[in-house]
């Protein structure tokens, strides 16, 4: 059976970034500029994905800005018929070069923020000055008129200002603003000791998340990223694996998520080597876990199956130590009780640090 086709892709444009943000969810093990694609070959993938049904490019990375060609890809992300989002830390973009990528056919900017007080935020993200620079940039965003995502990652430094985000976003001119509760793949699962907020911390942020929405109707939308650890049942992670997305790794492999790469044994094709159509339709990797035939039980028989897919391959690996095993954060894994044991262990206010990627030594967090 041919799978339908993929609304959105994930271009990770590469790996660079001049930030280093503890919750990164690029994979410990960074791509090279030098293994990067080339601007000839993101261009013919982004026909390709055009072609074959997707409807909308996140341009992304690391931080996409660091891609002297970001206009040309957005140029070419744009008259292949995509709806164009570019996701990005706002260092490496200037009025300028923002208008360059509007007048380019840029859609959407997502932007990330770490914090309410530049102190904090700079000493999340690993890089001083960049709070003050997001707030300039979210200016030229909204002079632009472009659509405008804020986007707050929460953890155990900031969960706490869940509500000042969102005023932050409607203060800024943004239309949507996300709180994305971490999820701990890649340099957040390193970090996880020093991010893991507690249980009463995750209860009273999504409290106020439910609280403050209608406040805001009309005015701002506001997405919420569901926690994990303290979850009962998963999240349908990536809306199932295989079935409505694709990521473009900077090196050109075509993963199923963006922490496919922590599965052993799992083969990945390249766009190098194949068509984007034919790796959504017949790679091993897509087909893995693609559907409900690969489950075990209890997910097997559970009438949850065709809504969360079994939950999470990544964390059903980084927690079980099989990929193919019901997420932990279900409730009926027998290894429910270790992913919450996790969290209250890395949840005790103890002496942590900050492993920054790229950086030699961990910060104080
Ligand atoms: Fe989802 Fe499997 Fe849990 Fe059912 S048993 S709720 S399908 S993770
Ligand atoms: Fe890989 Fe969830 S991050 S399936």
């Amino acid at each position: 059976m041919t799978p339908s086709a993929p609304l959105g892709l994930l271009a990770e444009l590469t790996h660079r970034c001049p930030l280093a943000c503890p919750y990164c969810s690029n994979p410990l093990a960074l791509v090279d500029r030098n293994d990067e694609l080339d601007t000839e070959t993101w261009v013919r993938v982004f026909h390709e994905a055009a072609e074959m049904g997707v409807l909308q490019v996140h341009l992304s990375g690391g931080e996409p800005a660091a891609r002297r060609d970001l206009t040309d890809l957005v140029a070419a992300a744009h008259d292949s018929g995509l709806y164009t989002n570019l996701i990005t830390s706002a260092i490496g973009l200037d009025p300028q070069r923002l208008a360059r990528l509007k007048a380019a056919g840029l859609d959407h900017v997502q932007l990330s923020i770490q914090d309410l007080d530049a102190a904090s935020a700079d000493r999340i993200a690993g890089y001083r000055g960049a709070h003050d620079r997001k707030l300039a940039f979210a200016r030229a965003v909204t002079g632009l008129d472009l659509a405008f995502t804020l986007n707050a990652v929460v953890h155990r430094a900031n969960i706490a200002r869940v509500a000042d985000f969102a005023e932050l976003a409607l203060t800024l001119g943004a239309g949507r603003v996300e709180i994305a509760h971490t999820q701990y793949y890649g340099w957040a699962l390193r970090n996880r000791a020093a991010l893991m907020p507690t249980r009463d911390q995750v209860t009273a942020a999504m409290e106020t998340v439910e609280r403050i929405r209608p406040l805001y109707a009309n005015r701002l939308a506001i997405d919420l990223v569901t926690p994990d650890y303290y979850a009962r049942r998963p999240k349908a992670c990536m809306g199932g694996w295989a079935r409505r997305t694709l990521n473009v790794t900077p090196a050109g492999r075509v993963l199923p998520c963006h922490a496919a790469e922590t599965i052993p044994g799992l083969e990945f094709w390249s766009v190098r080597d194949h068509a984007l159509a034919d790796i959504w339709a017949m790679s091993p990797a897509f087909n893995a876990f693609r559907g409900t035939d690969w489950m075990q039980e209890p997910c097997r028989s559970c009438a949850r199956r065709d809504l969360d897919f079994g939950g999470c391959r990544c964390q059903a690996l980084a927690i079980a130590g099989d990929a193919a095993a019901i997420d932990p954060a279900c409730e009926l894994s027998p290894h429910h009780a270790t992913l919450l044991a996790y969290a209250e262990q890395d949840s005790t206010p103890a002496d942590f640090a900050y492993f920054h990627r790229g950086r030699a030594a961990p910060a104080p967090a």
